[in-house]
C-alpha cells in the first residue's frame, strides 16, 4: 500500500468517528476483528442508584477482559446489570456466582435473566457465604455490592478470605460521594438510610460502605487500595482491593535478541 495511501487511511482513522464506525463494522463483518460484546452498556443509565452506573460498568468490563478471571462472585444481583455485565467480559469457560436474598430477584432470574449456563444465583446471604457454594474454587474476582451495611460487609470479607486467589481483585461498589456541582437535584426516592453530607457539595450516600474499606485498611495492612470516584461527574463510586505484592524479577537482565525470547 503506498504511504500517502496509508496516511490517508490514518488521517481518516484519527479524524473522523464515522470512518471508524463504518470501517470497524465491515472489518468485523469480514471477520477481521472480534467484536467487544458492549452493546448492552447503551441500555445502563448514569444517573442511577442501585445498579452499576454505565460508564462504572465500562470499567468493570474491562478490567475483566484484562485480568480474565475464571471464578467471579457477587453479592447483590438486582436486576442483574452488573452479573450481566460481568458475562459480556468472562471468557467462555469462566463462572460467575451471584448471592442475592430478594425473592423478587430470584423470579426475575427465573423469567427474564440470561440463561447462560456460567451463571449461578445463589439464594442466600452474602454473610453465609461458604466455600462449597462455589465448589472450593478460589475467587479471582469479587464484588461487593449487596448489604450496604458496614457490620454484614466486615463479616463477609472475613468468611470469603480464605477462598481469595493470592492476587484475587475486590471491588466494593458505593464508596465515592454524590456532588452537587455534577447533580445539582437529587430525587428523594434517592434519600439512603446511611447516608449524610461531608460538606455543602459532598453527599456520602453509603456511609456504611465507606466504613467498610476504612475497616479493611485498618484491619488488613496486606492489602492496598485504589479508589475511583469523582467529584466532576455524578459518581457512586468504586474502590478496588488487592493483596499488596512486589513483582517477580528476572535473576539477571540483558538485551535479547527477538529470536531468545
Ligand atoms: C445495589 S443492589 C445490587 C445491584 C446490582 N449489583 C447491579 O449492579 O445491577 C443490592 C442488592 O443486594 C441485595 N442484598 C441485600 N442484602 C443482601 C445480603 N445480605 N446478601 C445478598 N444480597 C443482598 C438486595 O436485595 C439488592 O438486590
Amino acid at each position: 500500500m503506498p504511504t500517502s495511501y496509508k496516511s490517508f487511511l490514518r488521517r481518516c482513522f484519527f479524524r473522523s468517528r464515522r470512518f471508524r464506525q463504518t470501517a470497524g463494522f465491515l472489518l468485523r463483518c469480514l471477520g477481521y476483528h472480534r467484536n467487544l460484546d458492549l452493546e448492552h452498556l447503551a441500555f445502563y443509565r448514569e444517573e442511577v442508584l442501585g445498579p452499576v452506573q454505565r460508564d462504572e460498568a465500562l470499567f468493570l468490563f474491562s478490567v475483566l477482559q484484562l485480568v480474565k478471571p475464571r471464578l467471579v462472585v457477587e453479592f447483590g444481583f438486582l436486576y442483574g446489570m452488573s452479573a450481566f455485565n460481568f458475562l459480556r467480559a468472562l471468557a467462555k469457560d469462566a463462572r460467575l456466582f451471584s448471592y442475592e436474598v430478594d425473592p423478587a430477584a430470584f423470579l426475575r432470574v427465573r423469567d427474564e435473566f440470561t440463561r447462560d449456563p456460567r451463571f449461578q444465583l445463589l439464594k442466600k446471604s452474602q454473610q453465609d457465604f461458604h466455600p462449597s457454594d462455589i465448589g472450593f474454587q478460589s475467587i479471582d474476582f469479587l464484588f461487593f455490592d449487596g448489604t450496604h451495611e458496614c457490620e454484614i460487609n466486615r463479616d463477609t470479607f472475613r468468611a470469603v478470605l480464605p477462598s481469595l486467589a493470592p492476587q484475587a481483585i475486590v471491588a466494593v461498589h458505593d464508596t465515592g460521594l454524590w456532588s452537587l456541582p455534577a447533580k445539582p437535584v437529587l430525587p428523594a426516592s434517592w434519600a439512603t438510610q446511611d447516608g449524610g453530607w461531608l460538606s455543602a457539595d459532598l453527599f456520602a450516600h453509603q456511609a456504611g460502605e465507606r466504613k467498610f474499606v476504612n475497616h479493611i485498611l485498618e484491619t488488613y495492612p496486606e492489602f492496598s487500595l485504589i479508589h475511583f470516584h469523582s467529584e466532576r461527574a455524578f459518581r457512586n463510586g468504586l474502590t478496588l482491593i488487592q493483596k499488596k505484592e512486589s513483582l517477580a524479577l528476572p535473576k539477571e537482565t540483558r538485551l535479547v535478541q527477538a529470536r531468545e525470547l
